[in-house]
């Protein structure tokens, strides 16, 4: 019996929650081990929160011995809230204000400034001896396959580029003895494995410029990012966590050398296949072009999919009311969310069996960036987030995020 036809017989997926995220919190604890397998035992992994901001799932993480990466103040809080030690968390947000600065250092995170600006900006809060600080630098290795997740581009808004800016650069080691440490995120989904470690690579030599410049210990932590791709198609093979290291290892042998303290962001990779999102399906329509299903997740759950279906693909299965996969002709299928707009689409025209109404709907690979990407529009409640583990012959289902209630839903137009 899969997932799915468990969670119907347990009750989930009624009228009352037509729609829920499921997420398989052991397919998690499985990725992070294979992530700790991969790199040095002392590497910090500062897991990326913006990927997967669950409470219950960043605790499972901490408890696991993952930091976490925050990008903004908001993910910061939910990072102390987790239980992180302050010392594995990595405070990343390009747009810090002083306060939120003079804050973080208080809190003993690590923090990645993301401008020669912000760097003035910290010496003039004075910071203490016991801060740790490092700066994003753009290693300028181009862009990926997507637009939006390309950051190495020369006119990338992050970090500081290796290309134009580093003199500046030097200047910045010379005059800040604080700043120790050198931050690297070359991009995310689209970027081919070489790319990812050619701007580490980029960054490491820097750092050894740094070294002859300044003497060997003036870095003492080197944080490569995160940006591992995720095989949503089902015929292209994605690069592995061990390949990414293993070619790390051929092309930057130094970071695994205990020179550095290594930290690393990972997000996408680790969350991305472990939650499935399911329907019931509403209605099936009619059209010239075939038939339109409509279900209650769309562009809100899954926003890039909605906006750039060609750059973000996922793969969508058709299900009995009873979960088990749906037989019979296949037509074209369009899958539309319940948003009003026309491009609220899942899918636009690929050949699948033809839903019924009261059947299931399903989106693979939802674990990373859909429900952290969450749209207000139309005034949908947030989903309930459930999470399961094999138990022996069976599956134990356990409620991340109970969902938003009418009241909540009030409440937040309201205030
Ligand atoms: C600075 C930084 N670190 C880590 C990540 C996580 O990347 P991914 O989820 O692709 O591993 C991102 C993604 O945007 C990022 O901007």
């Amino acid at each position: 019996m899969s997932v799915l036809e468990r969670a119907i017989s347990a009750g989930y997926l009624d009228d009352e929650q037509p729609w829920a995220v499921f997420f398989d919190l052991d397919a998690l604890h499985g990725r992070f081990k294979r992530l700790e397998r991969a790199f040095p035992a002392d590497t910090q992994h500062a897991v990326a929160i913006k990927a997967n901001p669950l409470l219950a799932v960043l605790r499972q993480l901490v408890n696991q011995g993952a930091g976490l990466e925050a990008a903004s103040m908001g993910e910061l809080r939910l990072a102390l809230a987790s239980g992180a030690n302050p010392a594995s968390i990595v405070f990343d947000s390009p747009a810090k204000t002083d306060t939120e600065l003079a804050e973080a250092m208080d809190a003993g995170v690590y923090i990645n400034a993301d401008s020669l600006d912000e760097l003035e900006r910290i010496h003039r809060l004075n910071p203490p001896d016991s801060a740790r600080i490092g700066i994003r630098v753009n290693p300028v290795v181009g862009g990926g396959s997507i637009e939006g997740t390309s950051v190495s581009t020369q006119s990338s808004k992050f970090g500081v580029s290796l290309l134009r800016s580093q003199r500046k650069l030097l200047a910045a080691f010379r005059n800040y003895p604080w700043l120790r440490g050198l931050h690297v995120h070359t991009g995310s989904q689209g970027y081919e494995l070489r790319r990812l470690v050619e701007g580490v690579r980029r960054c490491v030599d820097f750092a050894q410029k740094l070294a002859g410049e300044f003497g060997d210990g003036r870095i003492d932590t080197i944080d490569i990012g995160g940006g591992l791709p995720v095989g949503y198609r089902p015929h292209i093979e994605a690069p592995t966590i061990e390949d990414y290291a293993d070619a790390l290892r051929d092309r930057v042998p130094e970071i695994f050398g205990r020179r550095w303290r290594l930290i690393t962001e990972f997000g996408r990779w680790l969350h991305g296949p472990c939650a499935f999102a399911a329907s019931r399906v509403e209605t099936v329509k009619d059209s010239p072009r075939g038939p339109i299903a409509v279900i209650h997740f769309g562009a809100d759950l899954m926003l890039r999919r909605a906006y750039r279906p060609d750059d973000w693909y996922h793969k969508v299965t058709i299900h009995d009311e009873c979960g088990q996969v749906a037989t019979g002709d296949e037509v074209e299928l369009t899958v539309a969310g319940p948003l009003c707009f026309s491009g609220d689409l899942i899918v636009r025209g690929e050949r699948k069996v033809r839903p019924k109404p009261g059947g299931i709907i399903v989106a693979h690979d939802v674990g990373a960036y859909t429900f952290s990407m969450w749209s207000r529009y139309c005034s949908r409640p947030f989903p309930q987030v459930i999470g399961y583990r094999h138990t022996n012959g069976g599956v134990d289902f356990e409620m991340l995020h109970r969902g938003e209630s009418d009241a909540d839903l009030v409440t937040f137009w309201e205030r």
